[in-house]
């Protein structure tokens, strides 16, 4: 069985993708840090694959931990690199914590792939590289803009750092994975997103509201130039996205990549009004909501397109919103014990 280590593995995207790659035969090893994250969740997955997966907890910017497991799992043929702080507020009022925990993963994790001659990287970019895109749907052609948050710049950086590191040594391949807005959670409703404290964003806050955690949404802005005066995003299923990284490792298997850019969507942009009755219709649940003011910083409206990774990686999106927005909630349930 091929071996892959799984950076930020007990998080949200991390743990479908642990599922999913069990699932497909591959063997994990986690490396967390449990900074956003439950140990917990190892149980969980053991539960779903009935495999537990390896874990090794260790803080990626720690050069020397991760020499000492990457000595211990040198037999991995790729790594996953989830691992990174992800609230963009926050990397606003504290920028030296999110370059130094997001970069130095990446470059530590680059260098122990060199050292122990691990040839393969799947990282985990996002659509914020887009910024505010001139036409739709974007594809990976699409010109990248300076990011308004560092989080955002970490991503742009990240993608230049591995493509120079590929430059440098042939012998590293890599795919780099723009995920448009990740959402819902394992059909088990035993994994999902865990956000710690108020959630920045749209689907938990939407599912804690539905729960009687929060007393209503608050929908930022209903006057953009959009259809229905709402922003646009493509929101891709968990489980959906989780898959694009099997088919992204066996793509590299098969075929001599350098490096390869996907955007990850379903290729059809929502407003937020949308989603909210989407979920109303799926769960049969009433979402109190009020319109307040823009959130500074948004993007009107982006969706992607997925062409590329439907054709080369023969990827594509295939969970009903229905059955997302039901998994979102049936999770929710449980974390509540509802
Ligand atoms: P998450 O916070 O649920 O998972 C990240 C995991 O990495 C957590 O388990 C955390 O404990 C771990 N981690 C963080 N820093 C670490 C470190 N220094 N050492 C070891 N472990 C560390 O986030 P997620 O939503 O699963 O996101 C996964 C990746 O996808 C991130 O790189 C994120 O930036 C990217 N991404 C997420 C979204 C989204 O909306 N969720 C969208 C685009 C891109
Ligand atoms: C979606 C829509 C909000 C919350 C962020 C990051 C991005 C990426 C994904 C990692 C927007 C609206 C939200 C609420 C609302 N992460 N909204 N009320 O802004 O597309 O992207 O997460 O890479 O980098 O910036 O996602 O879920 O925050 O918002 O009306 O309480 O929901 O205005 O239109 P976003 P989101």
């Amino acid at each position: 069985m091929a071996k892959i280590i799984v950076n930020g593995g007990c998080g949200y995207i991390g743990s479908h993708t642990t599922v999913a790659l069990q699932n497909a035969g591959f063997e994990v090893v986690i490396f967390d840090n449990l900074s956003n994250s439950r140990l917990d969740t190892l149980d969980k997955i053991s539960e779903i694959t009935g495999i537990r997966p390896e874990f090794e907890q260790l803080d990626c910017t720690d050069k020397q931990a991760m020499q000492d497991a990457f000595s211990r799992h040198n037999d991995a043929i790729g790594v996953i690199h989830f691992a990174a702080l992800k609230a963009v507020g926050e990397s606003v009022e504290k920028p030296i914590m999110y370059y130094r925990n997001n970069i130095l993963s990446l470059l530590n994790t680059l260098e122990m792939m060199e050292k122990f001659n691990i040839p393969n990287i799947v990282f985990s970019s996002s659509a914020t590289v887009y910024g505010i895109p001139d036409e739709l749907p974007v594809t990976e052609e699409s010109p990248l803009r300076p990011a308004t948050s560092p989080y955002g710049q970490t991503k742009i950086m990240a993608e230049t750092i591995i493509r120079d590191t590929v430059t440098a040594n042939p012998k590293i391949h890599a795919v780099l994975l723009r995920y448009f807005n990740p959402i819902g959670a394992h059909p088990s409703g035993k994994i999902g997103e865990l956000p710690i404290g108020v959630p920045n964003n749209l689907m938990p806050y939407i599912t804690q509201v539905a729960a009687g955690i929060r007393e209503r949404l608050n929908i930022f802005g209903n006057d953009y130039d959009t259809p229905d005066g709402f922003c646009i995003r493509d929101y891709i299923d968990v489980n959906d996205l989780a898959e694009a990284h099997v088919a992204a490792l066996n793509h590299m298997i098969k075929k001599d990549v350098t490096v390869e850019i996907y955007n990850l969507g379903t290729g059809h942009g929502l407003s937020v009004m949308e989603l909210v009755k989407a979920f109303e219709a799926a769960t049969g649940v009433k979402l109190p909501y009020a319109i307040t003011a823009r959130r500074p910083g948004d993007v009107p409206a982006i969706w992607a397109c997925s062409d590329l990774a439907n054709k080369q990686l023969g990827w594509y999106a295939k969970t009903p919103l229905e059955e997302t927005m039901r998994n979102a909630w049936k999770w929710q349930k449980n974390v509540s014990g509802i």
